[in-house]
């Protein structure tokens, strides 16, 4: 993925802050003893028998990343082993990113895709940020360049560009302004032309246009997760069970949030079910969200249509150990695209001011 492999320099963040050696891995009774808290925020979706494979690995992680002073964050997509286990920060891309300059860390784990590694970086430029397997990629991230967006500008001269945070930092400095699916249609409605490019994904843009007088050009780049969610099958669930209700991810097609209750981003969708509480409820988005937060949802059953992000899926405890060990892999920005990158992260994270 050259994207991502551009960006990644593995060997300077190793000479800086040196190799430690691998930690024992085994089952120990203070292993067991230590973890067991920790165990209980899992053990849905953990088997008992299972532990002793996870345990030594949450142990180790938690007590290197403090020797390193190291917060590692965890998008709302990952496993529960990570998120519940290991993570100081969990939450949406940006609220990843932004919360990380508040703490006092000098090295930044990201457990998320290489995009929300590089905005990390982008907001806390002075902070090491390593991402456990820089093969995180994102179809949407991927299905544009700087080129592009340049070539576009081209095209439409004078025309405002509204880009996702789901991009590269290349991508992010050619922009005016970054939104998230939280926040877009504020975005757009914040600009004064009657005509926005809101890029790269063409049906959080379609979902934008529906609520706004603006006309919205866009691109045809997508979310391999969410694009595969169809109307006639959540319709066949809510045939199958009328209680359900239906809470779908932005990066949908317009059909799937035509026939659901309420479209919001990640950190939208587990507001709605914390404040809530629906009986039961079908999270249109990737499935480790549910199991993240079924715990804290007590009485609420969720329906899991199991669709898994294969980028988020590559971040796992032995890779999160070894970029403690190994400090790898270190993700960086070059300085001139950071600067003109950062500027549009900045103008969004104002507006919300
Ligand atoms: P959020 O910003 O809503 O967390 O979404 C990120 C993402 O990758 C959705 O697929
Ligand atoms: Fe990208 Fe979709 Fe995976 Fe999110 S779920 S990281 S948008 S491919």
């Amino acid at each position: 993925m050259a994207q991502a492999a551009k960006a990644i320099g593995t060997a300077a963040a190793a000479e800086r802050f040196g190799i430690l050696e691998r930690p024992d891995l085994a089952f120990t009774p203070a292993v067991a003893r230590e973890t067991a808290p920790l165990y209980e925020r899992v053990k849905h979706f953990i088997p008992e028998i299972e532990w002793p494979a996870y345990a030594p690995y949450v142990h180790a992680i938690n007590r290197l990343k403090k020797e390193r002073n190291a917060v590692i964050l965890a998008h709302n997509y990952q496993t529960p082993d990570v998120f519940h286990c290991v993570a100081d920060i969990r939450g949406n891309s940006l609220q990843l990113a932004r919360d990380a300059t508040r703490v006092d860390a000098e090295v930044i784990i990201q457990c998320g895709v290489h995009f929300m590694a590089e905005t990390s970086k982008l907001l806390n430029p002075e902070k090491t940020v390593l991402i456990p397997d820089g093969r995180a990629g994102c179809s949407l991230s991927e299905s544009i360049t700087g080129a592009d967006v340049r070539a576009l500008k081209a095209r439409y001269p004078g025309v405002p560009v509204v880009t996702y945070v789901n991009t590269s930092a290349d991508v992010k400095a050619e922009t005016d302004i970054c939104c998230t699916s939280a926040n877009a249609v504020d975005v757009v409605e914040s600009l004064e032309s009657d005509t926005v490019l809101c890029i790269p994904d063409e049906y959080l843009a379609l979902n934008v246009a529906k609520k706004t007088n603006k006309k919205i050009l866009t691109w045809a780049g997508h979310c391999e997760v969410h694009e595969r969610f169809t109307a006639d099958e959540l319709t066949a669930y809510r045939e199958a069970d009328p209680e359900i209700e239906i809470v779908a991810h932005p990066e949908c097609h317009p059909n799937v949030l035509a026939v659901s209750d309420y479209s919001g981003s990640t950190s939208g969708m587990i507001d709605y079910v914390k404040t809530r509480r629906p009986k039961k409820v079908l999270l249109v988005t990737e499935c480790s969200m549910a199991s993240n937060i079924e715990q804290e949802a007590k009485g609420v059953e969720f329906i899991k249509p199991c669709n898994l992000c294969p980028h988020m899926k590559r971040i796992t405890l032995p890779k999160i150990l070894d970029s403690l060990l190994f400090m790898t892999e270190e993700v960086t920005v070059d300085p001139a695209i950071a600067a003109r990158a950062r500027l549009a992260v900045e103008r969004m994270v104002n507006l919300r001011k």
